[in-house]
């Protein structure tokens, strides 16, 4: 049963959230995660995914992780941990071998992804995914499995992701002093993918936009395959302080305002309607007009949705994700957000959040736009469990079965 349990850990710039699942179904196939336990808790030991202050980090987790256990009434030992921020880096790497064999084995695909694998790592960085792109036997293009396939000259192009080896230290620090063992580490943008976005989107093209609280996100998919990422240091908290600055209250209760008040598109302000301000005796009884706070919100939202659109178009998406948008992530609750983003990216836009491959009477826990995260950390742990199981099964493997698993330890899983 043990082994059958996972545990996503999302340590963003304002909560840390933990949700606890257990792999269902039957391994290795047909998987689905039953939610059994979700934690959350305020942080500030992290921002923009990289560890500013470890005790605080520590506190934040084991408060996390601890609420998850007890909803789910049992201890877990490992977390699969996201990974965010300006230190991750992503680029495209080839790699050709020539091939003996009358036809391409296992043994063949793994020795092109290590050949391609095999690029100069800037220094403090580590590789995070190794995600195959497309194969090339004898120059053909577009191949996805060339196994079984006659050529002598195999090639391959490869998305590299890395990232920093010193903020995976600290982040691993911080977890193990809360008294959990890191199982992995997995990119925050593809882990809320598992959690949010269907196999025809990713075919279609599509744009994941998670809107956190310090940063927002980009990933982009295309053709089944995970072709960008992005990050861009602006998001809720932004707002936030906008919201403080224009209306002279403080950060606290400009959070406040804009979960309860505010509206990320303008129009949809009521003209007239008010809203009491909170204030200091001094400050005396206030009140604002609504339409305010939101052209406060709508203007800075515009700006970050603009800046993802334009990163959009220089790395030649524009026209080409058919499935369109995909809002996440805790700002993407704001009531208007969906039809601001119509607006700036001229594209279909849908609200992202948890629900796929969930079961269970807790996945209502967990179907939220800023849990997309923690349960897609959660998801890609249970893959990793029917990965696992997958290579049991085969049994006594022969040497190219073993070189099968080199492979698929080698990459991830598509
Ligand atoms: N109902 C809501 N309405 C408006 N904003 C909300 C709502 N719920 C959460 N937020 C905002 O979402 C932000 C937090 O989002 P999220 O939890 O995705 O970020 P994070 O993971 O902590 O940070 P990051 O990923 O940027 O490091 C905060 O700025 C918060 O104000
Ligand atoms: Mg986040």
């Amino acid at each position: 049963m043990r082994d059958r349990v996972v545990c996503g850990l999302d340590i963003g710039t304002t909560k840390t959230c933990a949700v606890v699942a257990e792999v269902a179904g039957d391994l290795p196939r047909a998987v689905e995660a039953r939610i059994v336990g979700v934690g959350r808790s305020r942080t500030s030991g992290v921002r923009r995914g990289v560890v500013r202050d470890i005790d605080e980090t520590m506190r934040s987790v084991a408060e996390a992780v601890a609420a998850a256990e007890r909803m789910a009434g049992f201890k877990v030992e490992g977390v699969y941990v996201g990974v965010a921020g300006e230190h991750v880096r992503a680029s495209t790497s080839p790699g050709v071998v020539n091939v003996t064999a009358p036809e391409i084995r296992e043994s063949d695909v793994a020795r092109v992804i290590e050949v391609a694998r095999a690029v100069v790592l800037p220094p403090d960085s580590e590789i995070l995914h190794t995600l195959p792109q497309e194969y090339l036997v004898d120059r053909q293009r577009g191949i996805s499995d060339p196994v079984g396939m006659t050529g002598t000259r195999l090639e391959v192009d490869v998305f590299i992701v890395t990232m920093s080896s010193s903020v995976a230290q600290n982040l691993r620090r911080s977890v193990e002093r809360a008294g959990y063992h890191v199982t992995g580490f997995v990119l925050e943008p593809l882990a809320a993918s598992y959690a949010t976005l269907s196999d025809d989107e990713k075919e279609l093209g599509v744009a994941l936009v998670e809107l956190g609280g310090g940063s927002t996100d980009l990933a982009i998919f295309h053709d089944e395959k995970f072709r960008h990422v992005g990050t861009f240091g602006f998001a809720g908290a932004h707002i936030t302080s906008d919201i403080a600055q224009g209306l002279s209250v403080t950060q606290a209760d400009a959070e406040r305002l804009k979960e309860r008040y505010g509206l990320a598109y303008e129009p949809l302000a009521t003209p007239g309607e008010m809203v009491e301000l909170p204030g200091t005796v001094g400050q005396g009884p206030r009140e604002v007009q609504r339409e305010l706070l939101a052209h406060i919100i709508h203007m800075r939202l515009e700006e970050i949705l603009s800046m993802v659109s334009r990163e959009i178009e220089r790395e030649g998406y524009a026209g080409r994700l058919a499935a369109g948008v995909v809002l996440t992530g805790g700002t993407a609750q704001l009531a208007g957000v969906v039809e601001l983003a119509r607006d700036v990216f001229a594209m279909p836009v849908r609200l992202g959040m948890p629900g796929r491959a969930l079961t269970g009477s807790l996945t209502d826990a967990v179907e939220q736009p800023r849990f997309s995260t923690a349960t897609g950390l959660a998801l890609y742990a249970m893959q990793e469990v029917a990965r696992g199981a997958a290579q049991a099964g085969a049994g006594a493997m022969s040497v190219d079965r073993a070189w099968g698993s080199v492979r698929r330890w080698l990459t991830d899983f598509f």
